[in-house]
């Protein structure tokens, strides 16, 4: 369906004239709210929970600076757990909720989303009824691989996330939580108009080659067909970074295992910070400009012939690494992508990854349509 370099060519027809108008005009999702302010000075934009498709996946278009996501079983017929826990966030986000303690709710979202043993359960042939194959560099026990349903929790204000996650779990309490995580994101920089990236921990600018306008999600991220249609394949994975030993590199060799410049987030192959990297380009002297096992290289959707990923990992201080999690319309796009870094990716050499899981982050919902009925029916 989608031919060699397809993603590559939309990202760079975007760069036209055109593409940075539309660009505005999609990226949005966020809504003025009337009387809520942030913890900080700045004011902080309402995130509707109802849409077509759930948010926290496309919006806010900048990702918010806090996240707790937590991996959970769930043994009950989740039909009705997931009706409640679609009522419960719409309360939740709609603010002044007493489990948010006087807080405002500002730009929090509520991300929910099924492991495969539920899909194949009762959609054998969906999208989202695969599991993850093993990878190398891996050292996960049974509790951090897979889990029956994840919820992200995302928001500016840091507090905010585990009251609303421990007020779903209450209300939810047929859930048993096997795993959970907090992640943070650094200060963004601009790719281009209405698209932001953050810096990672180690410095480098994290998610600049992204599908953001509405036709490269379209191609990259939205299921479009079926009971998940609205929906994505999320892959989550907590991948610990030897900080030390990256440290130790000099920022030329840094630089090499990225593929990108660490303070602009230009390709090493030449150009800005929002252009696509150059897989051939040569010095005068015949060598790549972007190393053979440079990241950027190794994890570029061309080869593979794969649309691009939705890329919004957050950054871990304990353990210190990245909780990567990748938003798309096919598994085989992460798996094929990580197997390809695993024959050569400098980078993947200095990370040991210790959680995973895939899931199908269920369609849109409102007060018609409950959270997960497309699926599982109505409860
Ligand atoms: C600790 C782990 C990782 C770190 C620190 C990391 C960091 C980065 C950085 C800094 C870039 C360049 C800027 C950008 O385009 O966003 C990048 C690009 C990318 N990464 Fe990773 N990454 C990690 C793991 C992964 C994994 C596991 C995958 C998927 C299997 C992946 C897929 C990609 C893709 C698809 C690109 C864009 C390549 C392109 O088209 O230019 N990354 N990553």
């Amino acid at each position: 369906m989608h031919a060699n370099g397809a993603g590559d060519l939309t990202r760079r027809a975007l760069l036209g004239a055109g593409g940075a108008a539309a660009l505005g005009t999609v990226l949005g999702g966020r809504e003025p709210r009337q009387g809520a302010a942030g913890t900080g000075t700045a004011p902080v934009a309402r995130v509707r929970a109802e849409g077509a498709h759930q948010a926290g996946i496309a919006r806010p278009a900048e990702a918010q600076s806090h996240l707790l996501l937590a991996v959970f079983d769930l043994d009950d017929t989740p039909a009705p757990v997931l009706a409640e826990l679609g009522r419960s966030i719409v309360d939740l986000v709609d603010g002044g909720h007493p489990a948010l303690a006087g807080i405002a709710a500002g730009d929090l979202t509520v991300t929910v989303g099924v492991g495969p043993r539920l899909v194949a359960a009762v959609r054998p042939d969906s999208p989202g009824a695969d599991d993850l194959p093993e990878f190398a560099r891996e050292e996960i026990d049974d509790i951090h691989r897979g889990g029956d349903v994840v919820i992200q929790v995302c928001a500016s204000d840091p507090l905010l996330l585990p009251l609303a996650l421990t007020h779903l779990m209450r209300t939810s309490p047929e859930l048993r939580e096997r795993w959970r995580q907090r992640g943070i994101r650094g200060p963004v920089k601009a790719v281009r108009r209405g698209h932001t990236a953050p810096r990672n921990v180690l410095g480098f600018i994290d998610g600049i080659a992204i599908p953001t306008s509405k036709s490269e999600m379209a191609d990259s991220v939205w299921l479009d067909d079926g009971a998940a249609a609205g929906g994505t394949i999320m892959v989550v994975r907590r991948m610990v970074i030897d900080i030390p030993a990256f440290q130790s590199l000099s920022v030329a060799a840094q630089e090499a295992a990225v593929g990108r410049r660490r303070s602009s987030g230009a390709p090493l192959s030449g150009g800005g910070i929002a252009d696509d990297v150059d897989l051939q380009a040569k010095t005068a002297d015949g060598r790549y400009r972007l190393p053979a096992d440079a990241h950027a290289r190794r994890a570029h959707p061309r080869p593979i012939g794969a649309p691009l990923m939705l890329r919004r990992s957050y950054s871990m201080e304990d353990p210190m690494g990245l909780l990567f999690i990748s938003m798309q319309t096919e598994l085989r796009t992460f798996v094929r992508t990580l197997e390809r870094m695993s024959e050569s990716d400098a980078l993947l050499d200095f990370t040991t990854t210790t959680a995973s899981g895939t899931f199908l982050l269920l369609p849109g919902y409102d007060r018609s349509r409950p959270l997960g009925s497309t699926l599982f029916g109505a409860s």
